[in-house]
């Protein structure tokens, strides 16, 4: 379904992603992990049109999609859940919603209003309120909420847990989880390695803009020395 081809980005005048390629198959979860500053983020940016990378190909359902401007690449159905949220602040919670829906492709199960809200009951009960209003954990299930009323094909999660309350993170996990039993694609990037492998189907591991290790995320968990890899010990 996507395809990354020996991808070359660079910001400003260093050289930061450096022949990135991997394939991501329809219905899979894929982890993507790698200390702070490997490139993780420039990699997504760079998939998704924020960033032109110098080199390399992106495809995308059989697609050249390289370079391609971020809204049109979301339409064609990449969604993304950015590292810092990117919500309206002063926008209510219905509003952040609403206005982030598209219709959903013939056969898809609609991503509605109601269902969003059934998955975060918290947005229910906090849906008139603005944005700037919401707590880090409630700003991060909006964020979710807004990439799932695109309707997606592939999800792409940046960091949704980071700076979030253990029990908060549990219920983006616990969503997290029902995403990927709902048959949509995931790429998922997150600190907690152990949490990432057993949300996954595969995983990568980035370091200094390249992919160093790839393998089945069970694999990879019940590999120390793999592990120790990933934990750079
Ligand atoms: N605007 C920029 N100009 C130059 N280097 C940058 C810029 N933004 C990020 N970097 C560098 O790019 C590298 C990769 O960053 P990033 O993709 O954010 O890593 P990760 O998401 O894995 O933490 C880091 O070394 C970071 O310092
Ligand atoms: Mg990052």
């Amino acid at each position: 379904m996507l395809a990354v081809d020996d991808l070359h980005t660079y910001l400003g005048d260093s050289h930061i992603l450096r022949g990135v390629s991997f394939e991501l198959p329809a219905g899979s979860a894929l982890g993507l992990l790698g200390r702070n500053g490997m490139g993780k983020t420039t990699l997504i940016r760079s998939m998704l049109g924020y960033v032109r990378p110098r080199a390399g190909r992106v495809r995308w359902l059989g697609t050249d999609i390289t370079g391609h401007l971020p809204e049109r690449i979301t339409r064609l159905g990449l969604g993304y859940v950015p590292e810092g949220r990117g919500i309206f602040p002063n926008l209510s919670v219905r509003e952040n919603l609403l206005m982030a829906a598209r219709p959903a492709a013939d056969g898809a199960s609609p991503w509605t209003l109601e269902r969003v809200l059934e998955t975060f009951p918290r947005l229910a009960e906090r849906l008139s309120h603005g944005g700037q209003q919401l707590s880090g954990g409630e700003q991060q299930m909006l964020a979710i909420g807004r990439a799932l009323m695109t309707h997606p094909r592939l999800l792409i999660l940046d960091e949704a847990t980071e700076g979030l309350a253990p029990l908060v993170v549990a219920e983006i996990w616990r969503v997290i989880a029902l995403i990927r039993a709902s048959g949509l694609s995931t790429l998922v990037v997150d600190r907690n390695i152990r949490a990432v492998l057993a949300h996954t189907d595969r995983a990568l591991v980035m370091e200094k803009g390249r992919v160093v290790m790839s393998g089945e995320s069970a694999a990879l968990a019940a590999d120390p020395a793999a592990m120790a890899q990933v934990l750079g010990v």
